[in-house]
């Protein structure tokens, strides 16, 4: 399979602007799974309810959803990308997955940051993995990979490759996913953003850039600058994600004792 990730900034409330420009700088990509940022052509600093009334989309039938499917038609490609989704009276962060024979489905972000919380539902769709011809692919947004529950359930439903839109301003992903990918044995493509925003009072919102693929090994195979427009593609092997194996011994997922974890699954913090 071949994976990348698309890095850029895009201008906020530039809609189709930025749609356009994601769609030109694919257009010679030869790839079979693309991910592109978190809310990626919208921008990320949204400042009242209204303005994400106005810029959030239905899924799959808006223009953005519409565009990555027709995309992913015409290219024989599997598309990854997050944006505001408009389901009701309810916005969630969300990102689509679209493939050769259109959309796929949809995830909603389980674990919002920060101002997010202001305007956004938390997610309720729970973490998906979808079987295609290319392999498994699970999705997580941005922040969600600072739980660990998120990675290990994408990984115990099977996914081979996590695919992670984001927007991340604070530091720590890139060292974090070589850890998160071998505790799992699965593939991460981090497809971040770069530039700033300052939509607001105080000080600007940096977006680190240093989108990266990692592999089940821990291995970072690819890592884009902090602060370039990128557009990054390798080969990956699938089936290395689907070795378990740690020794001849243990196994990652047979070795596990959930009765001994179990208040994980619980809603309860003991003091
Ligand atoms: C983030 O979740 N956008 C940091």
């Amino acid at each position: 399979m071949k994976a990348g990730f698309y890095q850029y900034c895009p201008v906020f409330g530039k809609t189709e602007e930025n749609l356009r420009r994601v769609l030109s700088a694919v257009r010679d990509t030869d790839a079979d799974l693309l991910v592109l940022p978190e809310f990626f052509a919208t921008g990320y600093q949204f400042v009242s309810r209204e303005e994400v009334a106005g810029l959030s989309e239905k899924i799959p039938d808006g223009q953005t959803t519409q565009a990555l499917s027709a995309l992913s038609q015409k290219k024989n490609l599997h598309i990854v990308a997050g944006l505001p989704e408009k389901a009701g009276e309810q916005f969630y962060n969300s990102a689509v997955l679209t493939g050769p024979d259109g959309f796929i489905g949809v995830y909603r972000k389980t674990h919002l940051f920060f101002e997010e919380k202001l305007f956004f539902s938390p997610g309720d769709t729970g973490f998906q993995v979808w079987d295609t011809v290319i392999g498994r692919i699970g999705i997580m947004i941005c922040f969600d990979w600072y739980f660990p529950e998120s990675m290990r359930t994408l990984a115990l439903m099977g996914a081979d490759v996590v695919a992670h839109p984001s927007n991340l301003v604070l530091p720590h992903c890139p060292n974090s996913m070589p850890v998160l990918c071998r505790e799992n044995r699965v593939y991460a493509v981090t497809a971040n953003r770069i530039g700033q925003e300052t939509r607001k009072e105080g000080p600007p919102l940096r977006f680190i850039g240093q989108s990266q693929i990692t592999a089940p090994d821990g291995t970072i195979l690819v890592r884009a600058l902090a602060d370039n427009e990128a557009l990054l593609t390798l080969d990956i092997d699938p089936a290395v994600a689907r070795n378990k194996a740690v020794t001849s011994l243990n196994n990652l997922f047979e070795d596990r004792r959930p009765e001994m974890y179990r208040i994980i699954s619980e809603n309860r913090i003991l003091r």
